[in-house]
């Protein structure tokens, strides 16, 4: 376990996300090439999506592959970075699916004391990880800090919306933010509590 004076190391954490004139993360056409051109550059050893994001990626509501498990170990290579869903929900299903993309060489399910244990034997059965960290949501400072010691995870890039990127922003747990103009567009005007933008998060760095 690594320490340092008692307290846990925790990854370096970046939120890279694409932001129209109005603060908002979604309601505009996202600029796919430029926005993953410019994650390219932290090289992280481990991508933090919320399940909201899955769930409306295309990939979201796929039909699996009949072997998920297997189509984990075909991509498991290792200069791939591990793929985190912060789903407490247990909503996210599509892990043969995002096997299949080719980004990522092994998936891990943050979950809490709320995930049914039917959804912890399914992950199982998909050949994903599933760690239980917090009671009702996932409480992102332990989850964090068990993605350094568990998986050695030192660079994580948060892909997520407003909403889990702001909760990481309050928590003080985010190091770096890189936000990606989309000048000609107008978002669905939010940041007024629908969760899915960062404004009034403040900008904190991590300890
Ligand atoms: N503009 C961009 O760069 C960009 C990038 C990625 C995605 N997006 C878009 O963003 C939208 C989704 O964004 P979103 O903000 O609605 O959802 P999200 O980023 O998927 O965040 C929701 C997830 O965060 C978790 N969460 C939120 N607050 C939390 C807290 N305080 N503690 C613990 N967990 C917490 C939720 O956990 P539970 O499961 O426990 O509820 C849920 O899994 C999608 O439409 C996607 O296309 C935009």
């Amino acid at each position: 376990m690594s320490r340092s004076e008692g307290v846990m190391a925790l990854p370096r954490v970046v939120v890279h996300v694409a932001v129209s004139l109005d603060g908002s993360t979604t309601g505009f056409p996202p600029n796919v090439g430029e926005f993953y051109r410019l994650a390219g550059q932290w090289e992280e050893d481990a991508t933090l999506v919320g399940s909201r994001t899955i769930l409306d990626s295309p990939v979201g509501t796929s039909a699996d592959p009949p072997d998920a498990a297997g189509a984990w170990s075909a991509s498991n290579r290792s200069e791939r970075p591990l793929l985190a869903i912060v789903d407490s929900g247990g909503r996210v299903k599509c892990w043969g699916a995002l096997a299949g993309a080719g980004v990522w060489k092994a998936a891990v399910s943050l979950g809490s004391r709320r995930t049914s244990v039917q959804h912890h034997e399914f992950l199982r059965r998909q050949g994903v990880e599933s760690l239980v960290v917090g009671d009702n949501r996932v409480e992102l400072r332990a989850a964090l800090e068990r993605l350094r010691r568990d998986f050695d995870v030192r660079v994580l890039r948060v892909d997520s919306g407003g909403e889990l990127s702001g909760a990481l922003l309050r928590e003080g747990l985010v190091s770096e933010v890189s936000l990606l103009s989309i000048r000609s567009s107008w978002g669905r005007g939010d940041g007024t509590g629908s969760g899915r933008s960062m404004a009034d998060t403040g900008t904190r760095s991590s300890p």
